[in-house]
């Protein structure tokens, strides 16, 4: 029997043991001896590099998940990936896209999401699936969402071969990189301390970031939606922010599972637009104070993924030149491809 060691940045920074041998435990060497390979970058953290692989920066357990995906996920035409840079509304996705897909099951006091933390019901195909196998929604076969934070040129092949649907969000990258920093700023980590706000800043605007660069991440889905548009809907943090009624009808038609005109007249639209409302989540007992996801451990408390859920905080961490240069990338990034107006 071996023992598998899990050194996710997300994950506490104690071993893990695991006693059954994963399928993951025995390819994991030869994921590390092809990494190896790859070019190696200085991270946010000093014990923590990004390492270059498809022309993305990933930290070192996300690219062994990543290739374990490629390896053996199986992606079913029925299901959903939901596709993100980290940051920019994944929380918020998961809880509502797995609040449309399941509102049959449940009524208003059942609902998973009053007990767990969105991150527990619907697993990253390079996070859970790899390392946490064992967990059950890994093990849910009527489980159809499974979320990344992969681009899009890294994705599993059976994901394009499946033709299974996928919901991409983004968001402004000055608020996301902020979400960021703030967000790791909370990690309970040994990889030592964070870059400072404006070194971290730096980076990110070079692409040296967690699956970085940022708008190339937005890029890569954005071409695979023009090319398929029936395969990706697309949304905006901010867009939703501003009419999340409209977009979550739009979401659940794309998922297939469209609010009757009934639903609608009984205000199941609204009911899950406010369950899964910042508001509402982050003030529910899972995701408080320092309490931990229930099926696996994590180096985030759960009420990290819970901030301000604002539009516009970077103007309380950022100078006015520091947002002239992200501004200035994204127009120099996205011109031409559309999204700079949509
Ligand atoms: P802020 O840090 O700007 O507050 P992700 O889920 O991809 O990690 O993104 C986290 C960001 O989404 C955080 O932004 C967080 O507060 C915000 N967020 C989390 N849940 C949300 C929700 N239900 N509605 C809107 N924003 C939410």
């Amino acid at each position: 029997m071996g023992l598998l060691t899990v050194t996710d940045t997300t994950l506490p920074n104690q071993e893990e043991t695991v006693t059954e041998s994963t399928e993951f435990e025995r390819n994991q060497k030869r994921y590390q001896e092809l990494i190896a390979t790859f070019p190696h970058e200085k991270g946010w953290r000093p014990k923590n590099p990004l390492i270059q692989y498809g022309g993305h920066w990933l930290m070192q357990p996300r690219a062994e998940g990543c290739m374990y995906a490629q390896e053996f996920f199986q992606a079913r035409p029925s299901d959903l990936l939901l596709c993100s840079y980290p940051k920019t509304g994944t929380t918020w996705l998961k809880a509502l896209t797995f609040a449309i897909r399941n509102r049959s099951h449940f009524n208003d006091s059942t609902n998973p999401l009053l007990k767990r933390n969105p991150h527990e019901l619907v697993p990253y195909i390079e996070i859970e699936f790899a390392f946490f196998p064992h967990i059950d929604v890994i093990n849910n076969k009527e489980n159809t969402l499974f979320a990344t934070h992969l681009p899009h040129g890294l994705l599993p092949e059976s994901v394009s071969r499946s033709s299974c649907k996928m919901v991409y969000i983004w968001r402004d990258p000055k608020d996301t990189f902020i979400s960021m920093w703030i967000f790791y700023k909370k990690q309970k980590t040994q990889d030592g301390p964070l870059n400072s706000l404006e070194e971290s800043f730096d980076m990110f605007c070079r692409g040296l970031s967690s699956n970085g660069p940022y708008l190339d991440h937005v890029l890569t889905y954005w071409k695979a939606y023009q090319e398929n548009p029936d395969q990706i809907f697309f949304l905006k943090y901010e867009k939703m922010r501003a009419d999340p009624l409209l977009y979550v009808k739009r979401l659940a038609e794309f998922m297939g599972y469209g609010f009757t005109a009934e639903e609608e007249k009984e205000g199941i639209v609204d009911k899950v637009v406010n369950l899964c409302s910042f508001e509402t989540l982050k003030n529910l007992e899972p995701n408080q104070g320092e309490k931990n996801m229930e099926n696996r451990p994590s180096s985030f408390a759960n009420s990290a993924f819970f901030r301000k859920g604002e539009i516009g905080d970077w103007q309380n961490y950022l100078t006015r030149e520091m947002a002239a240069r992200i501004d200035g990338l994204m127009v120099e990034k996205l011109k031409g491809s559309g999204l700079l107006e949509w």
